[in-house]
């Protein structure tokens, strides 16, 4: 786990009104691989002063081995149950951002577990900017297959319907990352705020 301890959000914000709606619940952030978690979820914990948490550094700090290394030595469905029980705690621990790994929104368990303590968000990205993102590194075991782009294609087709399961979307596309954390933070705050506005109405209705 990581970094935080600038002052709070000024009073009256955005942010600070998130932050007070979100209560103990985390923002978690789902999509494919190189759709930008880490990069836009580490931002946006700094814009909303939480910390932030990548659950893909947790499960390799828990095993003390890098994911290649779980997925060679033990195989993909041993490095799933870890992803799911390390995620199940790491949902304790709100408030906060957390970044998960591109499979781990596909168990019915972590989905519905997300669901009781986090608003979700997908970073939604085309296969064309997944690829040319994932192109520049080797450290993911399901790309290591002859043809990559194959490959992403057929894990875009069984994902998105599971991905669009999450509270929120934003498109993760090639603007500048800033650009892209004030959208969640919209997106985040308008959530947030019918949340609260459909509470009162429901109030209200049991008082009538
Ligand atoms: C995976 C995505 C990776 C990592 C593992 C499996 C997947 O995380 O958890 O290689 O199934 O899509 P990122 O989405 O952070 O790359």
């Amino acid at each position: 786990m990581s970094d935080t301890a600038a002052p709070a959000p000024a009073s009256g914000s955005r942010e600070a009104e998130i932050l007070s709606r979100l209560g103990t619940r985390l923002v978690v952030l789902v999509g494919m691989m190189g759709a930008g978690k880490s990069t836009i979820g580490r931002r946006l914990a700094a814009r909303l002063q939480l910390p932030f948490i990548d659950a893909d550094a947790e499960i390799e700090a828990a095993a003390g081995m890098t994911i290649p290394e779980i997925f060679e030595v033990h195989g993909e469905p041993h490095f799933r149950d870890g992803e799911a029980r390390v995620i199940a705690r790491l949902l304790e621990s709100g408030p906060a951002v957390l970044a998960t790994g591109g499979g781990a929104f596909m168990r019915e368990e972590t989905r519905s577990r997300v669901h009781a303590k986090a608003v979700s968000l997908w970073l939604k990205a085309d296969a064309e900017i997944i690829m040319r993102r994932v192109r520049r590194r080797a450290d993911r075991p399901l790309l290591q297959t002859t043809d990559p782009e194959a490959t992403v294609g057929r894990l875009l087709a069984e994902r998105e319907p599971l991905y669009s399961h999450a509270d929120l979307t934003i498109a993760s596309r090639e603007v500048p990352h800033d650009r892209v954390v004030d959208e969640c933070l919209e997106a985040l705050h308008a959530r947030l705020c019918r949340e609260d506005a459909d509470a009162s109405e429901n109030v209200a209705g049991a008082v009538r």
